[in-house]
Order: C-alpha cells, then sequence, then structure tokens
C-alpha cells in the first residue's frame, strides 16, 4: 500500500510520518516513533493495555488508525509524567508495588489520568468503574488499587496547594 504523510501530535511534539493509511495508532507510536510505552496485550480490543489518551479521552490505539488522529493531541504514558517528574500515579504505583510484570501499567495510567481530569474527586465505585476495560493479570487489584487511591489523594493535595498558591485560595 502507498504510503502517505501524516503529521502527528504526540506529548506535545509535532512528528511528520511516511506511513500506511491502514496504519494503526498503536504500531505509529511503538515501531515508527519508538514510544513503546504503550503495549499490545491482546488481539481482540479486550485488554487496555494500548491506552491512550486522543484529545484528553481514552482510546485503545489497537483499533483506531493513526491517520485518524490527524490534527488530535495524542498524549502516552510517556506524556504523563510532569516536567521531568514523576505524575502522581507514577509515583504512587512505584510506593504501592500497583506494578507486578508492569505490562498493563501503562493503560491503567492513561484511564487514571482521564478519571482524574474529569472527576478529582472520584469515588471507589467510580475509580472501579472508570478501570472496568483495562486487565490486570497478575496484580489482583488490591496494590493498584491503593496507589490509585493514593495517587487520587497527592492530586488533590497538590490542587489545595496550587490554588493557596497562586493568591486566590483563602484559608
Ligand atoms: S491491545 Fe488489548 S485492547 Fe488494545
Ligand atoms: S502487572 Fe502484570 S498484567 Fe498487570
Amino acid at each position: 500500500m502507498k504510503k502517505q504523510i501524516l503529521e502527528l501530535r504526540v506529548n506535545g511534539r509535532t512528528y511528520e510520518l511516511a506511513i500506511e493509511p491502514n496504519r494503526l495508532l498503536l504500531d505509529a507510536l511503538r515501531v515508527d516513533l519508538q514510544l513503546t510505552g504503550s503495549k499490545r496485550g491482546c488481539d481482540d480490543s479486550s485488554c487496555g493495555a494500548c491506552t491512550v489518551l486522543v484529545d484528553g479521552t481514552p482510546m485503545l490505539s489497537c483499533t483506531m488508525l493513526a491517520a485518524s488522529c490527524e490534527g488530535q493531541e495524542v498524549t502516552t504514558v510517556e506524556g504523563v509524567s510532569e516536567h521531568g517528574a514523576l505524575a502522581a500515579i507514577q509515583k504512587a504505583y512505584g510506593d504501592w508495588g500497583g506494578a507486578q510484570c508492569g505490562f498493563c501499567t501503562p493503560g491503567f495510567m492513561m484511564t487514571v489520568k482521564h478519571l482524574l481530569a474529569t472527576n478529582p474527586n472520584p469515588s471507589e465505585a467510580d475509580v472501579r468503574e472508570a478501570l472496568s476495560s483495562n486487565l490486570c493479570r497478575c496484580t489482583g487489584y488490591s496494590q493498584m488499587y491503593e496507589a490509585i487511591k493514593a495517587a487520587i489523594e497527592a492530586e488533590q493535595k497538590g490542587m489545595a496547594q496550587s490554588v493557596l498558591s497562586d493568591g486566590t485560595g483563602k484559608r
């Protein structure tokens, strides 16, 4: 199939790629851009390991054409760290042993990032509902949920602090 030039915006950078029009986003990320954080964990769209954000919405990159993302912002797990520092969810996973083999972790992190962006104070049921499309084959989930709870608390403290430090917060 003839290759086409595609402009893809990923983690705040614009890339020009010569790829087939039927190239999957996951392959464009992992093979063409060498962003190997997103994983292929199944062949039937059931595991969520390939989850990335497209214009802020979690999407399965194994089922999307890269070409369909032109003009949109793609965020992968490599784009989750903030100014070179680990994001709260990354730190909490390390602190709580939320990952064992780690294969599912990037997908979970992208889903949590979206959850916190849209619902800064999620209940346990909200967290479980949001994560229902991501599968983990090794942790048994409890340490992972502890890590996610810790990340939510850290994000909430961070938000409270930034409101205070930008002068709009009142004690
Ligand atoms: S690789 Fe399993 S849902 Fe995409
Ligand atoms: S940590 Fe191994 S699949 Fe989740």
